[in-house]
């Protein structure tokens, strides 16, 4: 029986069977058969790269509606918006529409895309801390539902296309509440020290508030959105009580008050044993504690609440399969040793160990192993040595090249962040559904990479 390696983290369990799957991680459907290959939504892994090849992304369409459907219900009385940054293509938007949710999108591309998949505009809002004019007038035009304005140069560019006769959504202000968010820096959006937002503590959110109702601007809100993969609620309750202060602030300066306020997205998922989120109707429940009676304090009505989930719907539903090329054994200085399994992807099609230090769990995905569990550590083939897949798991020790394995929890930002490093092809993204599998986004070809070098 092997031992507990010293050289794994602390929340890393030796298993006790290394076939079996952290299940909290993995699609509600994944399971391993009775030939010893994962199924997702009941199609085999193996199947699954015969058809598609390797690398490839897998999104479970019901995990999806599930997910989608447990905030709808959750936050019951909110208006929910997919953040369509965590993952974006035609049918994700019609997976949307079809949960009855609305659409965050921050740049004009990702508007057109979900415009040309047939989005209801009025359910679109449109984020970016530095939207362009062209952005802004397509915005006005396609009739999105609201805009979250992010800055003055932005506030100042939507009063001059008022004036030249544009009909503006409905505005929201973002406010940075200067909420520290329990996450990784580059993903904490609060703060006062970073670029998103008007400063509540400085009062420039409220001066920005004043300035847009005396242009006469069509302001309906306030927004705040503290950070991504946030397992703790403290931090959403106290930007929700700082927004209805300054919500009271203007009450009391202008004698109005703004009727909408959106506490943005961030809810944390598990990707390993070491994240434990709260369940979407704890969330909920522990901001209904909190936010009625500060209204009551404070003398405002309950504002038309809205929350902004993208990793949280999209993120649980996605399992990447990769092939193993290369299994390497290194020395460790503790006396210890670490496999090393090289596969066909990387830092191009998942970028987050390497941005945030991010971890995952993963699996033998073609076949079962007896063979005893070994501290590994799962690396793409690109020229960095920061191109890590999942930093620390335990893989069966006999893992060899050509055998498949399985990440999970990876729908969110992995796609979204991909890149072309090393000439690298994007992954394709299949669709699952009760035994079949839709191709819903082809593989990359050199073709499509030469075709916008016209040097
Ligand atoms: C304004 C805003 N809303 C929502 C989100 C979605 O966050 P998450 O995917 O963590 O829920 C983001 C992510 O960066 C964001 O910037």
């Amino acid at each position: 029986m092997s031992e507990h390696n010293p050289d794994a983290p602390a929340w890393l369990q030796l298993p006790s069977d290394v076939n079996a799957l952290y299940a909290s991680a993995w699609p509600t459907s994944a399971h391993r058969d009775a030939q010893g290959v994962l199924r997702f939504a009941g199609v085999s892994a193996t199947e699954l790269v015969d058809t598609y090849d390797t690398p490839l992304y897998l999104l479970d369409d019901a995990e999806f509606q599930h997910q989608a459907l447990m905030y709808r219900d959750a936050f019951d009385g909110y208006t929910v918006y997919y953040a369509s940054k965590a993952l974006l293509n035609r049918t994700v938007v019609r997976w949307v529409a079809k949960a009855g949710l609305g659409l965050d999108v921050c740049s004009g591309n990702e508007l057109r895309l979900a415009l040309e998949a047939e989005f209801d505009p009025a359910r679109i809002t449109l984020h970016g801390n530095n939207k362009s004019l062209d952005e802004l007038v397509l915005a006005c035009e396609s009739g999105v539902g609201r805009i979250v304005v992010d800055c003055m140069d932005e506030l100042l560019r939507i009063e001059k296309l008022i004036s030249d006769g544009l009909s503006a959504p409905k505005l929201l202000l973002r406010v940075k509440t200067g909420v520290q968010a329990h996450t990784h820096e580059y993903i904490a959006t609060a703060h006062e020290d970073q670029k998103f937002g008007f400063s509540l503590s400085s009062g420039a959110a409220l001066e920005a508030l004043q300035w847009a109702r005396s242009k006469g601007l069509p302001l309906v809100g306030i927004h705040s959105h503290i950070g991504s993969q946030i397992l703790k609620v403290s931090g959403f309750i106290t930007a929700a009580r700082r927004l209805l202060e300054l919500l009271a602030e203007y009450r009391d300066t202008t004698g109005e008050q703004l009727p909408v306020l959106c506490l943005g997205g961030g809810f944390g998922i598990v990707y390993t044993p070491a994240d434990t989120p709260l369940p979407p109707h704890d969330l909920a429940a522990a901001l209904r504690a909190v936010l009625p009676n500060d209204c009551a304090r404070l003398g405002l009505e309950l504002p038309q609440l809205a929350i902004e989930p993208g990793r949280a719907i999209v993120g649980p539903c996605g399992v990447a399969l990769y092939r193993v090329g290369v299994v390497k054994q290194v020395e460790l200085e503790s006396g210890g040793s670490r496999t090393y399994v090289a596969v066909d992807g990387g830092m191009s099609d998942n970028p987050r160990p390497a941005l945030y230090g991010a971890d995952y769990s993963c699996a033998l995905a073609n076949r079962a192993s007896d063979a005893e569990p070994v501290l590994a550590r799962v690396v793409g083939k690109h020229c960095e040595s920061g191109d890590i897949l999942v930093r620390d798991c335990y893989l069966p020790a006999d893992v060899r090249p050509d055998d498949i394995i399985a990440i999970a929890a990876v729908g969110a930002y992995c796609r979204s962040l991909s890149s072309n490093y090393n000439m690298a092809l994007r992954p394709p993204l299949v669709a699952l559904r009760t035994g079949t599998a839709r191709l819903i986004v082809r593989r990359e070809t050199f073709a499509d990479l030469m075709a916008t070098d016209v040097g």
